[in-house]
């Protein structure tokens, strides 16, 4: 059976608790039963419910489910099933061949869906009906959208003036009780811990249960990004896979991924992960770089890629396992690597939200400097769609980004309305 266990105390828990963390604060894994698992046909189970219409084997968080946590009901967008594009011509310019995750497909445009619906479904299970979560955006589209389905109360505390406005009009839009406070993620995240604290598990109804990913269900839906990729490359492990890292969730649940899945005999051998921060908000970073010996906050963090400006990430404990788990590297992107991965992305038809360029960013760095190898398979995860943040893509095309040098500026022209200045425009 499936158990919770904390990362720090090592308390375990029954996993039908749907705890959010631990008694002493420690976050909290779901540790799977290896033994229970190994008997099962995996991989033939997974390619049997490919291409089914019905729920739950149409989600491409649900059809991993045995890989998840048990839950008799789900809560479901038809969420996953994003695509794995070929990145050609980035294949030859760098000599490897790459691949995009675009976790932009997803129903709310970014990868968070896939967490969302497993913790809402968790929550709900214990007889929730609120929810709530601190969020640079993503987080709070997703919760919005899944409340919103699932007839509950979304609740979203988010850095005032901070967050991209594609990411703030979905959470209006859904309707979720929107709560801008003066302060940035990680002053909106310790308010929701402090929430978190007075979760009474004796009145479910009348709590509020936290969506944020500390919330180990959360991470437990992310892990299908991998299973994903890993289906789809026909379950022939990549080299590398790449993410950018904010308050590294997805980091702890890519590493977790791909632990299980080698050791459930899916794949021969693991892939390296690589998590990319932005200069201006690399905590994990000069962790990693420290030799995982201090791990201290960044005060006022800075970056374009808004859903990454994290300063006091809550999972690094979990990343760091990843990283080291999979034989990992961090790395940071400055603001003109971040934006010029962004501009070659977009330009190639796909595009991306700022952070999700952090992945490029990172493969341009690797490949430079030979640590990825002439013809090694890289999968670059695209985490936000494009038109999460247009203010990021028009001020860069219209030259309006200061200390931006907008080297793949597209800029459009004012004509007149005539079919010879059309002519002689193009
Ligand atoms: N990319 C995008 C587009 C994101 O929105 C986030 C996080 C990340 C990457 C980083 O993932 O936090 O798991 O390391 N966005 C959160 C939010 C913080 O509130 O939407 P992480």
């Amino acid at each position: 059976m499936s158990k919770l266990s904390c990362i720090a105390c090592q308390k375990n828990y029954e996993i039908t608790e749907n705890r959010v963390v631990c008694e002493c604060g420690g976050l909290l894994d779901v540790q799977q039963d290896f033994a229970e698992l190994k008997k099962l046909k995996l991989k033939e189970l997974f390619e049997s419910r490919l291409g089914s219409r019905e729920l739950p084997d149409a989600s491409g968080v649900w059809r991993y489910r045995e890989l998840l946590f048990p839950t008799k009901k789900i809560i479901s967008r038809f969420e996953g099933n994003t695509r794995l594009y070929p990145a050609r011509k980035l294949s030859q310019e760098l000599g490897v061949e790459l691949f995009f995750k675009h976790e932009g497909e997803n129903p709310t445009g970014s990868f968070k869906d896939r967490g969302m619906c497993s913790a809402i479904t968790a929550g709900v299970s214990l007889g929730c009906h609120s929810f709530v979560c601190a969020s640079t955006g993503n987080t709070s589209a997703s919760l919005a959208s899944y409340c919103a389905e699932a007839g509950l109360n979304g609740i979203v505390i988010i850095p005032a003036g901070k967050i991209a406005f594609g990411k703030l009009s979905q959470a209006l839009a859904f309707g979720a009780k929107v709560l801008q406070i003066e302060g940035d993620f990680d002053a909106a995240m310790q308010l929701v811990n402090e929430l978190g604290k007075q979760f009474d598990p004796q009145n479910p109804a009348e709590s509020i249960y936290v969506l944020n990913s500390v919330n180990p269900f959360r991470i437990e839906g992310q892990k299908t990004i991998v299973f994903e990729i890993l289906q789809q490359l026909n379950w022939e492990a990549p080299d590398w896979i790449v993410l950018p890292a904010g308050n590294l969730g997805n980091s702890s649940a890519f590493g977790k991924a791909i632990v299980e899945a080698f050791e459930l005999g899916l794949i021969d051998r693991k892939p390296r992960l690589v998590s990319v921060q932005a200069a201006g908000a690399n905590p994990f970073f000069n962790y990693f770089e420290s030799g995982w010996e201090n791990f201290s906050a960044v005060e006022n963090p800075e970056t374009i890629a808004t859903a990454i400006k994290i300063g006091n990430p809550q999972s690094y404990l979990r990343a760091k396992r990843s990283i080291e788990e999979t034989n990992g590297i961090v790395l940071e992107a400055s603001e003109n690597e971040i934006l010029d991965a962004k501009a070659t992305i977009d330009a190639s038809g796909i595009g991306c939200e700022p952070a999700s360029a952090c992945s490029l960013a990172g493969i341009r760095q690797l490949a430079q400097s030979g640590v990825i190898k002439k013809g090694e398979k890289v999968v670059g995860v695209l985490t936000g769609n494009l038109l999460k943040d247009p203010d990021a893509t028009i001020n860069y095309h219209t030259g309006k980004l200061a200390g931006i040098e907008a080297k793949m500026a597209n800029q459009s022209q004012q004509i007149e309305a005539s079919v010879d200045a059309v002519l002689s425009a193009i």
